[in-house]
């Protein structure tokens, strides 16, 4: 059996402005059909792949191939409207002096039948198809987003670039246009580069997530590996809060307030850091300064004392300040319990859903 060929394939695709490195040496594959989320906090140089790739900028090294066709090296430079590459980006105006079936249109060649053909069955499809007539501001903006993405898909674009495309609309309509929009692109086959610095858009969205950072790709992966089996501190810290306990390795072991944890692989007096999401810590009352027992699960529970519940809706999240240094950590609990400021308690914490890393 042969490996399917990647319909869109970038090798160590470099990027200096001024001396700096704002791409560094980035690769990635998408097969047909799949989404990968580049996911990374703003400035990461996320928008600068996406533009290199679209051909709107140049590469200063790396190479650039749609389904096994070299698009871009540093010689050969095919121009962009020639890659087989739809666009999404943040700003998707559409053109204001055309109607919405003419916006839909715009990138269609060949007979006139078929192009009204493509652009019924497309507006039919995000829900528009008695707007063909209407001019781009009699739109609100979920409906302009529906015709960007039905003009962008139009010519059956091998890949679809996306820039933080939901970014302009209002968290209401947001998640049901993310859905829609996923299901279309899937019905059509393409696939797709979708730049976000939300990680639950990206988990929302993606077959792979790359996680990038100060133009590295630092991790890729489905999103449930990247949450679960993150690389480093600030892979874990870009998905939630977190808490951190230190210590020293001694035989594979190490000893913190929540008992022994193991450390494989780090060397004897290498200094750690243990952490773990909020979601994995569990609380019990205090009953006469006793906490539960340990269990190998949840190892030994420490104490600590309320020091702020803050009521988030699906859930609470709260702040104890630990007897034993009077560290904070944070636990985040049911919506239904909301413990009251003072209050000593019990924390335990799942072994298996913490992350030992190299201190540093
Ligand atoms: N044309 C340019 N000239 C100089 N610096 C640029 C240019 N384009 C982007 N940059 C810089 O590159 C870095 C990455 O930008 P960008 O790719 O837009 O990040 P992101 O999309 O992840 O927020 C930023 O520091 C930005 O200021
Ligand atoms: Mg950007």
């Amino acid at each position: 059996m042969t490996a399917q060929t990647p319909r869109l394939e970038i090798r160590n695709l470099t990027r200096r402005f001024e001396g700096k490195t704002v791409v560094n040496d980035v690769s990635l594959s998408i097969l047909p059909g799949n989404v990968t989320c580049l996911l990374g906090p703003s400035g990461c140089g996320k928008s600068t792949t996406l533009r290199m790739i679209a051909g709107v900028d140049m590469q200063d090294s790396g190479t650039i191939h749609v389904d096994g066709r070299l698009i871009c090296d540093t010689i050969t430079r095919v121009p962009p409207e020639r890659r087989s590459i739809g666009l999404m980006f943040q700003d998707f105006a559409l053109f204001p002096h055309l109607s919405v079936g003419d916006n839909v249109a715009f990138g269609l060649k060949g007979p006139k039948a078929a192009q009204r053909e493509r652009v019924m069955q497309l507006l039919g499809r995000v829900g528009l198809g008695g707007y063909v007539d209407n001019w781009p501001h009699e739109l609100s903006g979920g409906e302009q987003q529906r015709v960007a993405l039905a003009r962008a898909l139009a010519p059956r674009p091998r890949v679809m670039l996306m820039d933080e495309p939901f970014s302009g609309l209002d968290n209401r309509l947001r998640d049901g246009i993310r859905d829609e929009t996923l299901a279309l692109l899937k019905e059509e086959g393409t696939s797709v580069l979708l730049v976000t610095h939300e990680p639950e858009e990206a988990m929302r969205m993606a077959d792979e997530i790359a996680l990038m950072r100060d133009g590295r790709i630092v991790q890729r992966g489905a999103p449930y590996n990247i949450y679960n089996a993150p690389v480093d501190k600030a892979a874990v810290a870009f998905f939630s809060d977190i808490n951190v306990l230190e210590g020293v390795v001694q035989g594979a072991l190490v000893d913190t307030p929540f008992g022994q944890f193991l450390a494989p692989g780090h060397a004897d007096g290498a200094r750690v850091e243990i952490v773990f999401r909020p979601q994995h810590v569990s609380i019990d009352f205090d009953r006469s300064g006793r906490g539960p027992l340990p269990t190998p699960l949840q190892g030994t529970p420490a104490r600590g004392v309320v020091e702020r519940a803050r009521f988030m809706g699906s859930e609470s999240l709260v702040e104890f300040r630990m007897d034993h240094d009077a560290q904070v950590l944070r636990a985040t609990v049911p919506n239904v319990f909301l413990p009251r400021v003072g209050t000593p308690m019990w924390l335990s914490v799942r072994r298996n859903r913490c992350f030992v890393f190299p201190a540093g």
